[in-house]
């Protein structure tokens, strides 16, 4: 089988985050959340590999993930000259494809337990599509799985009242068949070619369409919270390495704590699951459970914990410990005991602080 990676879309409900990059470079546990998904295509045997990117993003996707060497992988670039739904990407790819079944993986998907054993069912079997699915509380939010006894009838997208709790997760497992079911489905309301209804024009034509219900956990990674819940989740499953980085003898570290190459620890306390990035000092600071701190960044005389702080960004003498938060690359963070006390800001569009 040959994989295909989608990562267009715009982000918007990451802002700010994503007015400087693509959503799917956003890291979890200082990895981009695509290459957890390219990860687990090759985990499954999957070595051919085309990733559908915008114009707007496609240089940074191309830069963070190469040509695939780094993953045991091919990879291709697809471009995706304007949005226009997930089903118009996958349809991009049909020359590519070239008559061979594929798995599509949104690129902003994150699974905990992988997709080998549906790769494998699929591979084995005469199916038509494969999707995957989750019970989640609220459904409203994504495609919706509906069934009559254990047959699958209908799969809706967003509906303001579900069919089910089944969430259909942005990983589904198709043959060629699929291309002519995006050939036949028009636009929706959104203006965009659904993937659900090329699941549902399949259903509706006579395709077998298998539908299982993943173990583990699905974060689909469109929201703030959703990011922070990913990234407590992947430090939790990290094995303790505490070797790429130096600590001294002042420091304290507890728990499952990763130091990656080049970090330096100085007279701090770090309380895990952490992991610290490349080159990232760490000095006379608190660094508490469900923090990631990426590479190149600066902590010093602060207290951070259940965070995650990106690239290249400095904190500084801070009054006060920073919690449940997220901060973007290249950020600026000083506490200043000058008087008159007051906050001097320079925030982007949709940037959301709450102060005490
Ligand atoms: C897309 C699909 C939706 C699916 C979701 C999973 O929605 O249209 O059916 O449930 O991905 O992440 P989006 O997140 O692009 O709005």
């Amino acid at each position: 089988m040959k994989g295909l990676v989608v990562c267009g879309g715009k982000g918007s409900r990451l802002r700010p985050l994503t007015y400087t990059g693509a959503k799917q470079l956003v890291p979890i546990a200082n990895k981009p959340i695509v290459f957890y998904a390219i990860e687990q295509l090759v985990e499954a045997g999957i070595r051919d590999i085309a990733i559908i990117v915008s114009p707007e993003t496609g240089d940074q996707v191309r830069r963070a993930a190469g040509d695939g060497s780094a993953f045991g992988a091919r990879i291709d670039y697809i471009e995706q000259l304007k949005p226009g739904g997930i089903a118009q990407a996958v349809g991009m790819a049909r020359e590519w494809m070239n008559g061979v079944p594929f798995v599509t993986f949104l690129g902003d998907n994150f699974l905990t337990h992988g997709i080998v054993p549906f790769v494998q069912t699929f591979d084995a079997s005469d199916d038509d599509a494969a999707i995957l699915l989750k019970h989640v509380s609220d459904a409203t939010q994504f495609g919706v799985a509906q069934f009559e006894g254990e047959r699958l009838v209908r799969v809706v997208e967003k509906p303001k009242e579900p069919p089910s709790d089944l969430a259909v997760i942005g990983i589904y497992l198709f043959t060629s068949r699929v291309f002519e079911a995006i050939d036949s489905i028009k636009p929706s309301a959104r203006g965009e070619l659904e993937i659900t209804d090329t699941i549902q024009w399949l259903l509706d034509n006579g395709s077998k369409v298998r539908a299982d219900v993943v173990d583990g956990e699905w974060i689909d990674t469109g929201k703030h919270d959703d990011l922070l819940a990913a990234n407590r989740i992947v430090l939790e499953m990290l094995r303790d390495d505490r070797f790429g980085g130096t600590v001294d003898d002042a420091s304290k570290l507890h728990g499952r704590v990763v130091l990656q190459p080049g970090c330096t620890i100085v007279n701090s306390v770090i309380s895990g699951p952490v992991i610290i990035g490349e080159r990232t000092r760490i000095e006379n600071s608190y660094i508490g459970p469900f923090t990631s701190i990426d590479h190149d960044c600066e902590v010093v005389e602060s207290e951070i914990s259940g965070s995650m702080v990106l690239e290249n960004t400095t904190i500084k003498h801070l009054g006060h410990r920073i919690e449940q938060s997220l901060i973007g690359r290249n950020v600026e963070l000083a506490g200043d005991d000058r008087k008159p006390r007051g906050y001097q800001l320079v925030l982007g569009d949709f940037s959301r602080i709450r102060v005490p």
